[in-house]
């Protein structure tokens, strides 16, 4: 087993951010609500833990409290379990041990110098961070009295109580955010905290995940066998890279042509994962199927909703096939599911409000009955692409931006018709390879084009034209949750539109699409 960081989320919208950190620092960490019963933290047998940020106020009648049991844990050496708690997590362990904890007037918000009291004697955790960088604020309430047996280890303008330490237990409190990019030495803050404080030596690479990981689902497995449904996107691609890694043959892809897939994927998917890696791969071409399907279907649910529907039919179609040649049924689902996927369903915070049925995770029903591989349960998205780098997986897959399960479905306004499809390919294979290009393919997070309801007037030679309208989107984002569309050179933009419609007979006008989510979404339907 691997050391362990435990991260108690109080809510803040940083909480993913502090599990990053502490793993790119090369220490395992995990989320878990703060509402967590002390004996099962004990149980995980952590180095430490760190209590996240949170919107609360201590005094607010809602507000979540910090059980004292966790600030006298033990470890198995017989010495404290270390505690870091940041914004909300160090109020809430200042009011629990009765020192005072104030709502600011204005909150504080943004950028602040940090400075140490005791210049010869700066704490463990601020180790390497000079006196006067940056530090993030976000808070509304700070801490006014110490409780007892607490220092202050450093302050700001604005805060004369930025950051404390217990002086006896390795217990902290920072109410900055060492979490996000705008701490300077954020990053040392969190690494001193696992190596100096905790004691951590570092064993979280991707290499030993792969390795440890593979030893597992073979164990799980034993001569079992898996199937995985394949869709060419980062997560099923390397998990079944992985898996393929631990038992070969034992695996079966499943990959479906739905008939909404961009240029060139259905062959490229074959070409990878069975010329490439010689999978047992089911390649079933159904387009004729989700076509019909979708035959005059316009509202973006009902779409969603048949193209899930048929998927489930074809799946299971060709697991009764694959139980044919078995002779037995396969014993396991593989999945690709992520850990931000699943943290969502555990999170402090209560489930969002639905705006799209998607985040299909995995997108079957758990009637299908198997028991579940998900081997990057605990993993977030660049932690896969890295292991799908070190999997041989190549680089034009790991490093794809994310495309919805209903594909092209959704991003054509309307009627979806093999017609329509065609063109929109067409238009959005173009806008892709120039931004791959001209190297801005990785500067967004997706990039695609849309084919609108509309047609437009226009003049090509001599004659008018009444054709249709494609929109071009890119959007920056961290998670897919808020996105701010891209601000791609003009000069870019102007090549782009020009080659398409020049190009793609059917379209006679480009338009960009300069809305960020929200108020939009990323996708049009
Ligand atoms: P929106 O459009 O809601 O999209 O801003 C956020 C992210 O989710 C993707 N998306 C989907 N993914 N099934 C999926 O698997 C869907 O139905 C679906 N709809 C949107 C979208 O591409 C973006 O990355």
């Amino acid at each position: 087993m691997h050391e362990t960081i435990l991260i108690l989320d109080f809510g803040s919208q940083y909480t993913q951010l502090i599990a990053r950190r502490v793993r790119e620092a090369g220490v395992y960490s995990e989320i878990h609500p703060c509402t967590i019963p002390t004996e099962e933290v004990e149980a995980m047998n952590p180095k430490g833990v760190i209590l996240s940020g949170g919107p609360c106020s201590v005094y607010d009648a809602e507000a979540p409290q910090l059980d004292g049991n966790l600030l006298s844990l033990t470890r198995d050496d017989g010495s404290r379990v270390p505690v870091l708690g940041i914004c909300y997590g160090l109020q809430a362990m200042a009011h629990l041990l009765g020192g005072d904890v104030e709502s600011a007037e204005r909150r504080e918000f943004g950028r602040a110098e940090i400075q140490f009291p005791d210049a010869d004697g700066v704490s463990d955790l601020f180790a390497g961070v000079p006196s006067g960088s940056t530090v993030w604020m976000s808070h509304g309430d700070h801490l006014t009295a110490l409780p007892e047996g607490y220092e202050i280890i450093a302050n700001t303008e604005n805060a004369p109580v930025a950051a404390v330490r217990n002086l006896e237990d390795p217990h902290y409190g920072v109410q900055f955010h060492p979490e996000v990019v705008h701490t300077d030495f954020g990053r040392q803050i969190l690494e001193n905290f696992a190596y100096k404080i905790c004691g951590c030596e570092g064993d979280w690479t991707p290499a030993s995940f792969i390795e440890e990981r593979t030893a597992a689902i073979r164990e799980t497995v034993g001569d079992r066998h898996v199937i995985l449904g394949l869709s060419g996107g980062v997560d099923s691609s390397v998990a079944a890279a992985l898996i393929h890694r631990a038992i070969g043959d034992q695996l079966h892809c499943i990959f479906v042509n739905n008939g909404l897939l961009r240029k060139g994927e259905w062959e490229q998917v074959q070409a990878t994962f069975r010329g490439h890696f010689h999978m047992d791969l089911h390649a079933i071409d159904a387009t004729d199927r989700f076509l019909e399907a979708l035959d005059g279907v316009i509202d973006p649910e009902e779409k969603r909703v048949l193209i899930g529907n048929t998927f489930i039919d074809v799946f299971e179609a060709q697991t009764d096939e694959i139980a044919d040649e078995l002779g037995h049924r396969p014993d396991f689902l593989a999945q690709g599911t992520l850990y931000p996927d699943v943290i969502e369903s555990v999170s402090f915070k209560g489930p969002s409000a639905t705006i799209k049925t998607h985040h299909n995770v995995g997108g079957l029903p758990e009637q299908l009955n198997f028991d579940l591989i998900e081997p990057f349960r605990e993993l977030f998205k660049d932690e896969v692409r890295e292991i799908g780098r070190l999997l041989d997986v190549p680089g034009e897959i790991v490093g794809r931006h994310p495309f919805p399960g209903p594909g092209l479905a959704i991003r054509i306004l309307g009627d979806v018709t093999r017609e329509r499809l065609d063109l929109l390919r067409e238009a959005d294979a173009i806008f892709i390879n120039e931004l791959r290009e001209n190297d801005l393919y990785d500067e967004v997070w997706q990039a695609f084009a849309v084919l609108l309801p509309v047609q437009s007037v226009g003049v090509m030679g001599d004659e008018r034209t009444y054709e249709n309208v494609v929109a071009i989107r890119a959007v920056t984002s961290v998670d897919g949750m808020t996105a701010d569309w891209a601000h791609l050179p003009h000069e870019f933009l102007g090549h782009v539109a020009n080659r398409i419609v020049n190009e793609v007979p059917g379209i006679n006008r480009s338009v960009y699409d300069i809305t960020s989510k929200p108020p939009a979404t990323i996708e049009w339907e």
